[in-house]
């Protein structure tokens, strides 16, 4: 294992993490990413491995990634890792989940599926009424008094979400270490509406999900290969026509790089903005190529023209 990554703080908890995670929603995830069709848990198995042995430590999951099954994977991963690593995960707000003792429920169901005492980093999943956003900040409050959870975060929270959770934890001397939202090339839209800023203002780490756009800023898709299943909707022909210029400037700049790839200029990217981005991955390959995205660094100018190229999509 290569223990030589740097390090970051996640918020302000004193957790050290990689500057970049793996997200594993696609682990056991059927309805979505479509598991035990082109990969398996053999593989997903591999993805873990090969992540660790490159040196990441951070892992990020949710009760809802198949429905648990995600979170049983990676739990199965864990027994006798040493140094531990540290493990994230998520609660969805359904609808029926209406007061705080619905979360800390939830967060024991979640510990049983790791088998683990507690996890590092407890999650809101989506800012979903009907429940008060401080109604789940209190209750994430109480999940770390009672060793459940080493630290809390938030997820798809805009700006003044994020404050009114940063405030109550506050209260209780419990810093708000993370807001998980969507961010790459294609989606800047945390840098245009404030929310990067304030949280480097309050010394939240944006947690970036979906930095490869889902498969298309890996630049294995065009109009003529589009996406499978469910992605193709999102991500369909004319967003893939409107990413190929995008594309070609990714392609330059990592060859300039020693060769890298689309993927890694696109993570590399978001950690050159201060982020951590926590790609997704299948299978040891893709995971051996994410984790080439740390090590070394896109220049100040290669960012500015990144950014550029970005702008002129939308
Ligand atoms: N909080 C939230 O609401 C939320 C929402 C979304 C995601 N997330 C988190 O963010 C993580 C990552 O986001 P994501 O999975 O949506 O999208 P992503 O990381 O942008 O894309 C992951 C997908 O891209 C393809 N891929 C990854 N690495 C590749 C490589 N090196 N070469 C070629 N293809 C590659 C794989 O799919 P194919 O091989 O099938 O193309 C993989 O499943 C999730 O696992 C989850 O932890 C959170």
């Amino acid at each position: 294992m290569n223990t030589n990554l740097e390090k970051v703080l996640l918020g302000k908890t004193g957790i050290q993490i990689t500057p970049m995670g793996v997200g594993a929603w696609s682990w056991g995830d059927r309805m979505f990413w479509s598991f035990g069709r082109g990969y398996d848990a053999k593989d997903v198995h591999e993805a873990f491995t090969t992540s660790l042995e490159a040196g990441i430590n951070f892992f990020d999951t949710a009760e809802a990634y198949g429905s648990g099954k995600s979170e049983r994977m990676l739990g199965s991963y864990l027994s006798g890792l040493e140094p531990p690593i540290v493990v994230a995960t998520k609660f969805m707000p359904f609808p029926w989940r209406l007061t705080k003792g619905a979360l800390l429920k939830a967060i024991h169901s979640s510990l049983k599926r790791f088998s683990l005492e507690r996890v590092d980093l407890y999650q809101i999943h989506w800012p979903f009424p009907p429940v008060p956003i401080e109604t789940w900040a209190e209750a994430l409050g109480e999940a770390v008094q009672q060793g459940l959870t080493r630290a809390v975060g938030v997820s798809n929270y805009n700006e003044d979400q994020m404050r009114r959770a940063y405030a109550v934890l506050a209260k209780r001397g419990i810093p708000l270490a993370s807001n998980q939202v969507e961010y790459h090339l294609m989606n800047r839209k945390v840098e245009m509406n404030g929310l990067l800023k304030a949280c480097q203002e309050l010394n939240i780490t944006l947690i970036a999900y979906s930095p490869l756009a889902q498969g298309v800023l890996t630049g294995k898709y065009s109009p003529e290969k589009p996406l499978p299943g469910v992605r193709g909707r999102r991500y369909n022909r004319a967003y893939l026509e409107k990413a190929q210029p995008l594309l070609a400037q990714m392609r330059e700049i990592g060859r300039a790089h020693d060769g890298k790839s689309i993927s890694q200029v696109a993570l590399n990217w978001c950690i050159c903005k201060g982020t951590v981005p926590i790609p997704g991955a299948k299978n040891a390959r893709q995971a051996v190529e994410n984790a080439g995205a740390l090590g070394w660094q896109l220049s100040e100018a290669e960012v500015t023209a990144l950014d550029e190229a970005s702008a002129k999509l939308s």
